[in-house]
């Protein structure tokens, strides 16, 4: 039994994704942000909260910076209007790749990140494919972090490839690759090896590969689709290497910068992805883009939170428990 009695809320960075979450839960969503003239930001909550258990839908990108400010100031206004429980729902974790610090004097922003969230007064965050699961670790309060493969597997079952080759497009991508592989009942995996620039930010090659993708059918699993350097050059190699056909699933398609040209240009045939974040109309329309929803999956997670049921029930396809 989910009792109905709790809020949805959601700032300006995905609302569509928040309105397809109220749409299943027949909830309807506030949208509590407006902005003062000098850009400072406005949160006014209309509806009672007082003892009642809020979810507040935000990705932190696009605009990372706004939308996390977003995020801190509906927290707060929910914790100051006597909300019993502030759930923040973070689709998409901005800051979460600077999650170590890999060289010195760095921060580690997204420990910083989840502090601020925790701080405002969220009880709880359940985010989709963090970047690096041990970030659950940042904050105190619990963190259910789902997978984007909840969504993406039914799409990919759809193409029923055969002689499926599943491939990481680096190597801290193997746990991920290897249960999609499993998922699907792939024959084999591939590791792209990259090269990455650590002074210039974003920037990334494909140098070699371990595994066999000749007259395969190749499928390249990432979390995220940033500038597509990663993926992109991966594809290209691994079609370089004799594949028959190279897909993608992302889950997080931020298509920044020439991402999109990058796509056009790519070997790659398909880029499967989810709405996690707010999809530009030119990307959702694009030839070789499909976009999939985790509307649904978000939906059956609110249930799952409201009913006290576990969320690692067969509801959640975790790919690195598949191993
Ligand atoms: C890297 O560790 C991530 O999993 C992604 O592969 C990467 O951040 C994607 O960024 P870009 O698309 O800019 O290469």
């Amino acid at each position: 039994m989910i009792s109905n009695d709790f809020l949805l809320m959601t700032g300006r960075s995905n609302p569509k994704l928040a309105f397809a979450v109220g749409k299943i839960l027949k909830k309807e969503v506030c949208e509590p942000i407006s902005v003062f003239s000098d850009g400072e930001i406005r949160v006014r909550i209309k509806n009672n909260m007082r003892r009642r258990h809020v979810y507040i839908i935000q990705p932190t990108s696009p605009r990372p910076n706004d939308a996390i400010m977003e995020l801190i100031l509906m927290i707060d206004a929910a914790r100051r209007g006597s909300a019993s429980e502030i759930i923040a729902i973070i689709p998409y974790f901005g800051y979460a790749r600077q999650d170590r610090k890999e060289m010195s004097r760095v921060p580690i922003s997204a420990a910083a990140v989840a502090s601020m969230i925790e701080y405002a007064g969220a009880n709880r965050i359940l985010t989709i494919d963090i970047h690096s699961e041990q970030q659950e670790g940042f904050a105190k309060c619990p963190w259910d972090n789902i997978y984007g493969s909840y969504s993406l597997l039914p799409e990919i079952k759809k193409k029923k490839l055969t002689n499926l080759v599943v491939a990481s497009p680096d190597k801290g991508g193997v746990v991920r690759a290897t249960g999609y592989a499993r998922l699907l009942s792939a024959e084999g995996i591939a590791i792209v090896y990259k090269e990455r620039d650590l002074d210039i930010s974003n920037k990334s090659q494909a140098l070699s590969m371990v595994g066999n993708v000749k007259d395969k059918n190749v499928l390249v699993v990432d979390d995220m689709l940033d500038t597509g350097g990663t993926l992109l050059s991966a594809a290209d190699f691994i079609k370089s290497r004799g594949a028959k056909s190279v897909r993608a699933a992302v889950t997080h398609g931020l298509f920044s910068g020439e991402a999109l040209d990058k796509v056009d240009k790519s070997a790659v045939d398909e880029v499967i992805v989810t709405d996690t974040v707010t999809l530009r109309e030119e990307v959702i329309k694009h030839p070789k883009t499909t976009v999939v929803s985790v509307a649904p999956l978000l939906s059956s997670a609110i249930k799952h939170i409201e009913s006290g049921e576990s969320l690692s029930s067969d509801l959640i396809l975790k790919p690195s428990e598949t191993q």
